[in-house]
């Protein structure tokens, strides 16, 4: 058994450029994509409904909020978002549930993530296909906090001993200053000038903040686009492999 933790970045889901709308085209593929693959654990990014909200409610991965107002609406937003991934996911026959992490984990003062680790191992075990997001959730000193999808596939994949973890962005995997990809990064001293900022409205960093993250985990990581998902799931390595 090879558990595989896969995160679909926001924009790759969504229109990133106009407020809450899914790119039905898109999650069609990455769907299709995902049909018949065995012990998963998937997360999705906000794109166009989660960042809006933080946005304007002044909320990012460092700036907390304790107004209730404001975290209920960033976590609605992505809780509909959620909802439509689930209805996705289900009308394909890929049995998905729902795991808010805002009713599920918090951060300590220092930022750490505690979310709790059995519960979607468990919803594993039991042949479901725990499906986690990006979202507001409390952090201690703080209020309330961004939680990105990417620092959860972290944790998850250390907490779950997982066999590898995937990213599926826009991009084809992390491109060179030429627009070619990247086969393999070791370490990101190698590669930061190459690495820019994300484009559109996004609390939660780009490209070079998602390179670091996965430098970190023990698990092999990859970084590859839409069209490289069902290779992913094959076992293969299309994109960038971050160490591993
Ligand atoms: C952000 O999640 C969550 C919120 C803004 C509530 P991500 O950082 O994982 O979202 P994308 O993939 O960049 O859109």
């Amino acid at each position: 058994m090879s558990l595989t933790v896969l995160k679909l970045g926001g924009s790759v889901i969504t229109e990133k450029g106009s407020p809450e709308t899914v790119d039905e085209e898109r999650l069609e593929l990455v769907v299709e994509a995902l049909r018949g693959t065995d012990d998963l654990v998937l997360v999705h990014g906000a794109g166009s409904f989660g960042h809006h909200h933080a946005a304007a409610h002044g909320v990012s991965q460092d700036e907390g909020t304790h107004d209730t107002e404001g975290v209920l609406a960033i976590h609605r937003s992505m809780v509909r978002l959620n909802d439509r991934m689930l209805d996705a996911l289900g009308e394909r026959g890929i049995p998905a549930l729902p795991v808010h992490p805002l009713s599920a984990g918090y951060r300590d003062r220092e930022g750490t993530l505690f979310h709790p680790i059995a519960h979607v191992g468990t919803m594993v075990d039991e042949g479901f296909v725990p499906l986690l997001h990006g979202d507001v959730i409390v952090q201690a000193k703080a209020g309330a906090t961004i939680l990105s999808g990417d620092d959860l596939v972290v944790a998850l994949a250390e907490g779950l001993d997982a066999d590898c973890l995937g990213l599926c962005s826009t991009v084809p995997g992390v491109l060179d200053g030429e627009g070619g990809v990247i086969d393999r990064i070791d370490s990101l001293e190698n590669v930061v000038d190459v690495l820019g900022g994300s484009d559109s409205t996004d609390v939660t960093g780009g490209m070079a903040a998602k390179v670091e993250k996965l430098l970190a985990t023990d698990a092999p990581a990859s970084i590859f686009g839409p069209d490289d998902v069902e290779a992913f799931l094959a076992g293969k390595s299309p994109g960038t492999l971050i160490g591993g």
